[in-house]
């Protein structure tokens, strides 16, 4: 773009029909605000700056979006009390340079795509009054698009002030607009609230552009999911599926296998190697990477992780990193229903069975857990083999401690490793054993019957396990 862009973005409304009291523009589509994704599509735009308009729940808009400005520089306006769409854009004007074009957008409307307002910046060229408009079969509700006999727009006409003739025009203004900065400061001037709704409607400009000889132009889209705003439970449903259907497109474009993109969730960013598979059902938060290879069964939920090439997520598996990550290696076998916490860092080829639970522990090269067991702040050496129904207590009710096993160790069956506790190299812990001592390289342990008293276990705190 030749000109600076700067985006008004309208957050200001209620949303009463969402029933909800998170305020609308903090819905959440695809794992995000819808009004963040406005925001991104405003920094893909390459905007110069974006001015938020807030209302109901101000605060916490506000304080939601505050972080997600990166390069756009990014204001917040209060709109008190809320008289209309004009008057929304009117208290962004301050904020808004004359050198440039403003671009209107709603904080509710999230599906835009930049390149369809990359066009209507071009309509606009600095110039213009460019208007983003649809036909719509039923347009019940929306702005109609005047136009006189040679086609040329003439007004906005509201739902609620048009007459018979003009309920019948299907061509509606989307609430999207490119309007050239300096002429917009004085067509904004000139609003009033004479009509059914007793607000200031910001398409009232586009009669002031046409009583001034400016030209109006409409910049007519066919997608209706790009300009499809949230008002209910059941609209925000139906752009999550066309969001998913989007990304779930663009990852077959890339070459990922989706055994049904109808069936497939992302909630965040998916960054895939090659002949990736993934099966149905399965959903993907935050950030996750898939290595080259990487099949994923059906019905896991797979969160802030980085699995390694090869490796076999089966059915049913859970693993959220959060904050601390979860990183698998390559070759690993994952599940099924196995389930991988933060801080779990896999080597290659370890085997994580059915129920069995990792959290902030380090496995190293061939490990195995495979059936109902727990490691939780454990050190594992290369091709440990840890038994059913043996688990890591490291917890004592105030302080969680560390179990080092190194290589080359058997865990039996059963087994209670009462951390701080230390397995030496190729060591065997006999099934059944709780071990409260740390055992010397190669030993065989057998450590069974009561090795705790009462006084062992300190005041429980609500820290998790
Ligand atoms: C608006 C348009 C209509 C268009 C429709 C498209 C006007 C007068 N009408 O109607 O031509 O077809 O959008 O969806 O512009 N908002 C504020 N402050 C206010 C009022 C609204 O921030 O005082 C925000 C709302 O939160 C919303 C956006 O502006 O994000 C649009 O407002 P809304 O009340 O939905 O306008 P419509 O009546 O739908
Ligand atoms: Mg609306």
């Amino acid at each position: 773009m030749s000109f600076p862009v700067d985006v008004v973005i309208m957050a200001a409304g209620k949303g009463t029909r969402m029933k909800s009291k998170t305020p609308k523009v903090l819905q959440r589509l695809g794992g995000r605000a819808l009004s963040a994704h406005v925001i991104a599509c405003a920094q893909r735009l390459g905007a110069r700056r974006a001015v938020v308009i807030t209302g109901h729940g101000a605060e916490q808009v506000e304080a939601a979006l505050r972080p997600l400005g990166g390069q756009l520089a990014l204001d917040f306006v209060r709109q008190e009390p809320q008289l209309g769409t004009g008057h929304a854009v009117q208290q962004a004007l301050p904020a808004l340079g004359d050198d440039g074009v403003t671009l209107v957008l709603s904080g509710d409307v999230p599906l835009t795509r930049p390149e369809t307002l990359a066009a209507l910046l071009q309509v606009c060229r600095d110039e213009h009054l460019a208007l983003l408009t649809l036909e719509m079969p039923d347009p019940t509700g929306y702005g109609r698009i005047v136009r006189d006999a040679v086609g040329d727009v003439q007004a906005i006409v509201e739902h609620k002030d048009a007459t018979d003739e003009q309920h019948r025009i299907t061509e509606i203004y989307s609430g999207i607009m490119a309007v050239p900065t300096r002429l917009l400061r004085g067509w904004l001037a000139r609003l009033d609230n004479r009509n059914a709704q007793n607000e200031y409607y910001l398409t009232d400009i586009v009669k002031f552009a046409v009583a001034d000889g400016a030209r109006v132009l409409a910049h007519r889209i066919s997608d209706a999911v790009q300009v499809a705003g949230v008002n209910s439970p059941a609209q925000l449903a139906e752009l999550e599926r066309a969001l998913q259907r989007r990304q779930a497109d663009e990852l077959m474009t890339a070459g990922v296998r989706l055994a049904d993109p109808a069936r497939f969730d992302l909630r965040g960013e998916l960054v895939c190697g090659s002949d990736v598979e993934i099966d149905v059902n399965c959903v993907f938060e935050g950030r996750v990477e898939l290595g080259d290879e990487v099949r994923i069964g059906a019905n896991c939920v797979i969160a802030n992780a980085r699995i390694a090439a090869g490796a076999v997520i089966h059915p049913f598996t859970h693993i959220d990193g959060e904050k601390a990550g979860v990183t698998v290696g390559e070759g690993a076998l994952i599940g099924p229903f196995a389930r991988l916490r933060p801080g779990a860092q896999l080597g290659r080829e370890v085997h994580i069975g059915n129920f069995v639970e990792v959290k902030n522990s380090t496995l190293a090269d061939g490990a195995k857990a495979n059936h109902l067991a727990y490691l939780g702040d454990a050190t594992v050496g290369e091709r440990v083999n840890y038994g059913a129904g043996s688990i890591t207590a490291n917890y004592d009710g105030a302080n969680k401690h560390r179990t080092v096993i190194e290589a080359d160790v058997h865990i039996g069956s059963n087994c209670v490793l009462v951390a701080p506790v230390t397995i030496g190299a190729g060591g065997t812990v006999g099934g059944g054993s709780t071990v409260t001592k740390s055992t010397p390289a190669g030993a065989l342990t057998v450590a069974r019957g009561k090795q705790f008293s009462l006084a062992d276990w300190k005041r429980p705190s609500k820290q998790k396990g």
